[in-house]
């Protein structure tokens, strides 16, 4: 039964870690060092200097635009930020108590048959539908919001940038302009992260040559994850849970010894310190200190400094989304859109893989290792014990 078991000397990688799937040029990773860059940019650079328009042209184009390009391109983005009539009410109508990433996986389906590039397959087609839905994501999770809470529907406001706008639609007054900037700043920190779950998923999907909205909403899917971009959410309630600094230390021993997770923490690339954590929790101590809240921040500090007592020799420190919640709440972001909040950023990260892939691409598709019996006789049921 060689054929059944072969794999020749392919090696097996658990959750594929290590497995190279593709080439890309979008975004590079070290993990030992703690440096991310966006098309060769340190992140660093373009979290200080950039918006997150010119940070989704820069994933999704290869370079930074020049200023006519970043203006035609963010006027885009405005104009496609309105939701079709039809897309609009089924979000108002849905039901208020899933979770808001289901609502998302939905309403980006349902996005998907009003487009009016649907069938399109040119690089500009597919340009403008990706353009669309990146624009569009941010009206779903604002105008389901309100419908949920019951508050008028607040439409996007074309002179307010992409951050900005979200905010706005979202509390139906105009964010102040350092919030709008904090705000900007952690979408640019989500727009891109290599291949990580979602990511692959959508390239997964799109490898088949199927849309790009079946790829976000696979991408979605995925993201929803505890493991993945779900932990933002968890984060907040656990240190709702923890209460004080002081309880801080019992909390995370307790966890550890039962060995369960703490969200928030470890990685499976970055061996060091998250460089977006970093530049996170300097936002989360600003706001803390602006507010005059160190609740939240004081009892992260103090995990933070358990954790990597314990684990750092492991490769455990912060990542994304220990950090990003404390921000999002000052920002006055409910927690349950953390994640779609995360979604809304990295539409670029999805986007932009999908497209380089599928330029040059080959449908996805790995192997088992076949673990079961070689040969089984069939028995009739009757015979069957
Ligand atoms: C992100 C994550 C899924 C990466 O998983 P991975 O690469 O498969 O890493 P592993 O699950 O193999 O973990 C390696 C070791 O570190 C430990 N570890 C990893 N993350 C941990 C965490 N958050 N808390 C406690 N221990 C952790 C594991 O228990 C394991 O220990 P062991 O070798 O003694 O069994 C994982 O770190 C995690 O679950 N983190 C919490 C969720 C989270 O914050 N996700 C957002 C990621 S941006």
């Amino acid at each position: 039964m060689g054929v059944l078991k072969d794999t020749g000397a392919i090696e097996y990688s658990k959750g594929l870690e290590g497995v190279i799937a593709a080439l890309s040029s979008i975004s590079a990773i070290d993990g030992n060092e703690g440096k991310l860059i966006y098309r060769g940019i340190p992140i660093e650079m373009l979290a200080k200097y950039s918006s997150y328009e010119e940070t989704a042209y820069l994933l999704l184009y290869g370079d930074l635009p020049t200023r006519e390009e970043l203006d035609e391109f963010s006027s885009q983005m405005r104009e496609l930020r309105i939701l079709p009539k039809k897309v609009e009410d089924c979000v108002k109508e849905l039901p208020p108590n899933p979770h808001p990433m289901d609502i998302l996986k939905v309403a980006v389906a349902h996005a998907g048959l009003y487009d009016p590039d649907q069938y399109r397959c040119c690089r500009e087609g597919v340009m403008r539908k990706v353009i669309r839905i990146i624009a569009q994501i941010p009206t779903i999770i604002a105008y389901y919001h309100r419908a949920r809470t019951g508050q008028e529907i607040v439409p996007p406001d074309q002179n307010l940038g992409h951050a900005a706008n979200f905010l706005y639609m979202l509390h139906g007054k105009k964010p102040d302009e350092e919030e709008a900037r904090i705000f900007d700043i952690a979408l640019i920190l989500h727009a891109e992260h290599g291949l990580n779950a979602s990511t692959f998923a959508a390239m997964v999907t799109a490898s088949t040559l199927s849309d790009i909205n079946s790829a976000i909403v696979s991408a979605i899917g995925a993201l929803k994850g505890p493991l993945h971009g779900g932990a933002n959410e968890r984060v907040l309630k656990m240190l709702d849970e923890i209460g004080s600094p002081d309880k801080a230390e019992e909390y995370v021993l307790n966890a550890l010894k039962e060995k369960r997770r703490i969200m928030g923490f470890g990685h499976r690339v970055y061996k060091t310190y998250d460089p977006r954590a970093r530049i996170l929790k300097e936002y989360a101590e600003y706001l803390s200190d602006k507010y005059n809240d160190r609740k939240y921040i004081s009892i992260g500090e103090k995990i933070e400094e358990i954790m990597i007592r314990e684990l750092g020799n492991k490769g455990i420190f912060p990542n994304v989304d220990f950090y990003s919640g404390i921000v999002y709440q000052f920002l006055g972001i409910p927690r349950d859109l953390f994640t779609p909040v995360f979604a809304m950023a990295r539409s670029v990260g999805w986007a932009a893989h999908v497209c380089e892939y599928t330029q040059n691409n080959r449908i996805f598709r790995p192997r088992a290792y076949y673990t079961g019996p070689d040969y089984v006789e069939y028995v009739p049921i009757e015979n069957r014990r």
